[in-house]
């Protein structure tokens, strides 16, 4: 081969390498704030968005608590370095709450709104036209296709699942997920970039519930229907599950902490998509549960009281 072949080559090799360094993130509830966490105390600068400046400070502040348990474990011996961390982590955020704003000067835009597929692609449809033509979008949807998601940009190259676990500082995986338009560029990115914010990235495909909840819905549906059947106590069932099958939660104790409006939203959405799929198959307990207002830990009481 030629030299100015080879130049080509590494040229284009060069061209193609996409690196996130910097983020805005859309949405600073739980899984939002947990992102804009970790990628900034990874050195990487974010913009946090959100609809109003109290929602935005609520975020600031959940993010300084979870640095300071992160801070008591890994800065045990040297205090002063931890307050550093914690300080540049913090230097490392910066909060708006206009979305066209936030998306300037970012590679990546990660998505963590209400999970509606409509409110979704609104947002994304407005954030195409302010992003510029290099910045790689993704969802945090945890049970939304992306496809369908990204079919409301120009992008489709430039899209794919980013998807993270609850309490996002502590668990470390993301799935990455590769819909039918995502580029091979793209997905190696966001491979990258998983691993250079501390995570274990996975490759999913563009399937309901992706890997993990695909596995851990039905998981928790079924626990319920166990209970409504009478078959075990909900205490009885977590405890099983927590000493027989080594789970840190049990699956009550899960849909509480997930919150059983999430949930009911998933299934809810899945069984639409697979009526005859029993594993999709609502359940007359949660949505009880979720029209009474009782959304598990954040709202104080699910199918326990906190
Ligand atoms: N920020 C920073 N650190 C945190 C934290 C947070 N928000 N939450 C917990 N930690 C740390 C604690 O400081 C503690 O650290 P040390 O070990 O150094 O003391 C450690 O994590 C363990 O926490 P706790 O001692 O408070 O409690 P625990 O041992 O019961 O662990 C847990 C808590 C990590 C949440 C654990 O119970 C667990 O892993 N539960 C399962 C969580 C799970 O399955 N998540 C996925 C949900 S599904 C999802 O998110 C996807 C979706 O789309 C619905």
């Amino acid at each position: 081969m030629s030299l100015s072949a080879l130049t080509y080559i590494a040229r284009r090799g060069m061209a193609t390498k996409l690196t996130v360094k910097s983020l805005a993130i859309i949405g600073s509830g739980q899984m939002g704030a947990g992102i804009a966490q970790v990628a900034a105390a990874t050195g990487h600068k974010v913009v946090l968005c959100d609809t109003a400046g109290d929602i935005l400070e609520k975020a600031q502040a959940g993010i300084q608590k979870s640095l300071q348990r992160v801070v008591k474990k890994k800065y045990a011996d040297d205090p002063e370095k931890g307050q550093e961390f914690i300080t540049s982590t913090m230097a490392n955020i910066e909060t708006t709450t206009e979305p066209a704003k936030a998306v300037v000067t970012a590679d990546l835009v990660v998505e963590a709104i209400v999970e509606n597929l409509a409110v979704k692609q609104d947002l994304f449809r407005t954030l195409d036209k302010f992003a510029p033509a290099k910045t790689i979008f993704a969802s945090n949807t945890s049970s939304l296709p992306i496809t369908a998601i990204a079919d409301s940009t120009k992008r489709q190259d430039k899209f794919a699942g980013l998807h993270f676990f609850n309490p996002v500082p502590v668990m470390k995986l993301v799935e990455v997920v590769r819909a039918p338009g995502t580029s091979q560029e793209v997905y190696e990115c966001l491979m990258e970039f998983s691993k250079a914010i501390g995570k274990h990235p996975v490759t999913c495909k563009d399937t309901p519930g992706f890997l993990v909840n695909r596995l851990l819905v039905p998981y928790m549906l079924e626990s319920v229907r166990l209970y409504e059947r009478g078959d075990g106590s909900k205490e009885d069932i977590d405890v099983a599950m927590k000493l027989g099958a080594g789970y840190p939660m049990g699956p009550f104790e899960l849909l509480d902490y997930v919150g059983l409006d999430t949930c009911k939203f998933i299934i809810d959405g899945w069984h639409e998509l697979e009526p005859e799929n029993p594993l999709f198959e609502p359940s007359q307990l949660l949505n009880e549960l979720v029209a009474a207002g009782k959304h598990g830990k954040k709202t104080g009481e699910g199918f326990y009281k906190y």
